[in-house]
Formats: structure tokens, C-alpha cells, sequence
């Protein structure tokens, strides 16, 4: 199967008055297209500091200090970390989107519903739009509008450069041209359409005249959801994005992405702590631990043949409800990543550490087809 991204001995440090948070310890990692990828392990593994640094918004004092993440998209591939800051901001949202937890941070609350999803479209889709004006006129072949071709064509120019207000600048300076109300009003539609997807009751109205402070907290979610959505992402990274929602909304809005995967989005990255969500949604799993990864493989080899003595504990800490007695729980506390341990991060906590394993941060090996795992236990057998 063809990579959509692969991250390659990605390190991401933050520089505190602590010391240094050593966040990502050389991850590598591939999203093969048409997956749905979930990345699990502890609060504080990495897990959000890791799709940060893919998309290139980790934010001082920390670094990204090295490694690659490419990603390939319609035959090139490109590494994310070499790009410029205005290619990056033209991906973001639009090749690639990203979900987060608090859906009040991503609104803004005093605009209305559907001018928000629709300034996705808008913004991001100006490219295609103006590609698609110019091409109807082109087409046909009407003289008297040879002048506006340029201008578009100039308008074309600088959405491609990104230059969001300067467009509209230009856009609203056509006189006779109905560009903005049209575009404006297709960009509804489109969010109308999306909204509905997403289940929003009466999405019209909602669209129309709702604001944020109208919303639940579950439907304002699905807004933030369809504004990701609105650009047909290619991949599309979800960091505990419906772990707020009632598990019935949950559950509604994880049976959809499974759907849009098919339609829109080609791969996703769901970050969670719910290996329920994980076993329903997702077809490969990674599993970090303090900054490494230590285990990857198909959804059906991590719950039935778990090999890193970590996920073993992680599986054996979820509640079953045929269990009797006390809930296993995992020893000891995730290390301090300023002084993380040496040699394998997992070893203090480790019921089968050896003595290397304090020694040599264990290679990552391929112990059956598509079956990773980084420990001692399987090395030099
Ligand atoms: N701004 C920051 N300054 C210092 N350290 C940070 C910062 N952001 C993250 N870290 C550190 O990076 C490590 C990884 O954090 P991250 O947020 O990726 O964890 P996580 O796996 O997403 O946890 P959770 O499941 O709780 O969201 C943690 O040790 C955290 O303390
Ligand atoms: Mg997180």
C-alpha cells in the first residue's frame, strides 16, 4: 500500500526552565492512503506533539529539531518540514486538516455558523474557483470580458500566493461582476450540504442564523468538523476530537468519518484514549510511550497478538465487563521526558526488562508483515 505521509526519526524538543522536554525521540512512522490510523498511549506520550510537528504548529519554546515528514499527494512528495511558511499555510486546511479537542477555540463567536464553513470553502477553494471563471470564459469566448480575464487571472495569482485580504480587496473591486455573491452563495450551500452530513439538525437554519453561543457543546463540534471537512481534505488528523461528545454523537460522528474516508477524505489520524474507538474505527495502530513509538501494526494484530510488553499493559488496563475484581492498572508514572530513562523509556516500568533494555534504546523491527515493534525481547533472535 502507498504512503500518504511518512515521518522519518522525527525529534521535537521544548526548551523550559526546567530542562529539556525530549517530547519525540526519532518517531517514524507510515499513514498509508485509505487508512485510518489511531495513535494511543498515555496522557503526555507525544501524541499531540507529534501531529503538531506535522503540521508544523508547535509553538515556542519548542522545536522541531529534526527528521522528515513527507508527504505525497497527486504523484510528488514534498517534506513538510523544508516547506515554506506560506506553502505550509496553504496545505493546512485544505490538503491536510486537523481537529482538536475545544471546539470554542476554533470558533469565532460572532460570526454566524454558516459564514464560518463557508469561509473555509471560500478561502481555501478561490483557487479553484477562479481556475473554473476563467475557464467559462475562456469558453465562451465573450471578447468584452478580455480584460477581466487578466484581472482574474491576477486574482488567480495571488490566492495562490494566499493573500486572503488582498483578494477579497479585489474580488469586491469588479463592479458588474457578480463574483462574491455567487461564490458566496455556492460556499453556503456546499456548507449546508457538509453540515448535513455531519447530522446537524435544521442545518439550514443553523447555517443561516446560529452563532457559536447557540450551540451545544456536541453540535458545535460537528461545526469545527465540517469546517475541516469543507476542503476535502486529504488527510484529515482528529486529536481527541469527539472525546467531549456524548457517546452516541460519538459514535455517530465516528460511523461518518468512516463514510467520508470513502468519499472525501483519503486518510485519517485519530488520536484517542478510547481503544474501544480505536478497535471500531481504525485499521492500523500506533502505540507511544514517552516519546517512542513501540509498537505498529493492524488493528486485529495489537488486540489479539500485542507484542511490546507496554501495549500488553495498555490493553490489560481497559475495563472488561466480565471482569471481577480489581482494574489492572499500569506501575510506577510516566517518566519526566526533561530526564527520561536511558536506554528503552519503558524499561523502569517494564515487567520484562533485561538489562540491556537500561542500556540501548531498542531498534525497531518488522516481526511479521506489517508488524512493528521496538524492544529487546525481539531483538537479536
Ligand atoms: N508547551 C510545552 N512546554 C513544555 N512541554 C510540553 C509542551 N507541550 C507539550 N509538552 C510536553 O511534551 C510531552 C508530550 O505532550 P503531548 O501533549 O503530546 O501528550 P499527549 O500524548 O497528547 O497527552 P494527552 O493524551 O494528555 O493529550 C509531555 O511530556 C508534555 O509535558
Ligand atoms: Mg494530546
Amino acid at each position: 500500500m502507498t504512503a500518504i505521509l511518512e515521518i522519518k526519526d522525527l525529534v521535537t524538543n521544548f526548551y523550559t526552565y526546567e530542562g529539556v522536554v525530549k517530547a519525540l525521540n526519532k518517531i517514524s512512522l507510515d499513514i498509508e492512503k485509505g487508512v485510518t490510523f489511531g495513535l494511543v498511549g498515555e496522557s503526555g506520550c507525544g501524541k499531540s506533539v507529534a501531529v503538531r510537528s506535522i503540521m508544523r504548529i508547535i509553538q515556542a519554546p519548542g522545536v522541531v529539531e529534526s527528521g522528515q515528514v513527507i508527504f505525497h499527494s497527486n504523484g510528488d512528495s514534498t517534506d513538510l518540514l523544508k516547506l515554506s511558511e506560506e506553502s505550509m499555510r496553504d496545505l493546512r486546511g485544505n490538503q491536510i486538516s486537523m481537529i482538536f479537542q475545544e471546539p470554542n477555540s476554533a470558533l469565532n463567536p460572532i460570526l454566524s455558523i454558516g459564514e464560518q464553513v463557508s469561509e473555509s470553502f471560500l478561502f481555501h477553494q478561490k483557487k479553484d474557483m477562479c481556475a473554473k471563471v476563467l475557464a467559462n470564459l475562456n469558453s465562451s469566448g465573450c471578447k468584452t470580458f478580455v480584460p477581466w480575464k487578466h484581472y482574474l487571472r491576477f486574482i488567480y495569482q495571488m490566492a495562490a500566493k494566499n493573500d486572503r485580504a488582498f483578494i477579497l480587496k479585489l474580488l469586491s473591486r469588479i463592479p458588474f461582476f457578480k463574483w462574491d455573491r455567487r461564490a458566496k452563495k455556492e460556499a453556503l450551500n456546499r456548507s449546508i450540504d457538509i453540515m448535513e452530513k455531519l447530522h446537524v439538525p435544521d442545518a439550514e437554519n443553523v447555517a443561516r442564523n446560529s452563532y457559536p453561543h447557540n450551540l451545544s457543546g456536541g453540535l458545535k463540534q460537528r461545526i469545527v468538523i465540517a469546517i475541516a471537512l469543507a476542503c476535502n481534505p486529504e488527510l484529515l488528523i482528529s486529536d481527541e476530537a469527539t472525546s467531549n461528545l456524548d457517546v452516541t454523537i460519538q459514535a455517530q460522528i465516528l460511523e461518518l468519518f468512516k463514510e467520508l474516508k470513502k468519499e472525501i477524505i483519503s486518510s485519517i489520524i485519530l488520536i484517542t484514549h478510547d481503544l474501544g474507538i480505536v478497535a471500531e474505527t481504525c485499521e492500523r495502530v500506533g502505540v507511544m510511550y514517552a516519546g517512542n513509538l513501540c509498537e505498529v501494526a493492524d488493528v486485529e494484530m495489537i488486540f489479539n497478538n500485542p507484542k511490546h510488553p507496554y501495549t500488553k499493559v495498555l490493553l490489560d488496563s481497559v475495563p472488561k465487563i466480565s471482569q471481577e475484581g480489581k482494574l489492572l492498572s499500569i506501575e510506577g508514572n510516566v517518566p519526566n521526558l526533561v530526564t527520561p530513562p536511558p536506554g528503552c523509556r519503558f524499561h523502569p516500568r517494564c515487567r520484562d526488562a533485561m538489562d540491556i533494555c537500561s542500556r540501548e534504546l531498542p531498534a525497531t523491527i518488522e516481526i511479521e508483515k506489517g508488524h512493528l515493534v521496538a524492544c529487546h525481547l525481539y531483538l537479536n533472535k
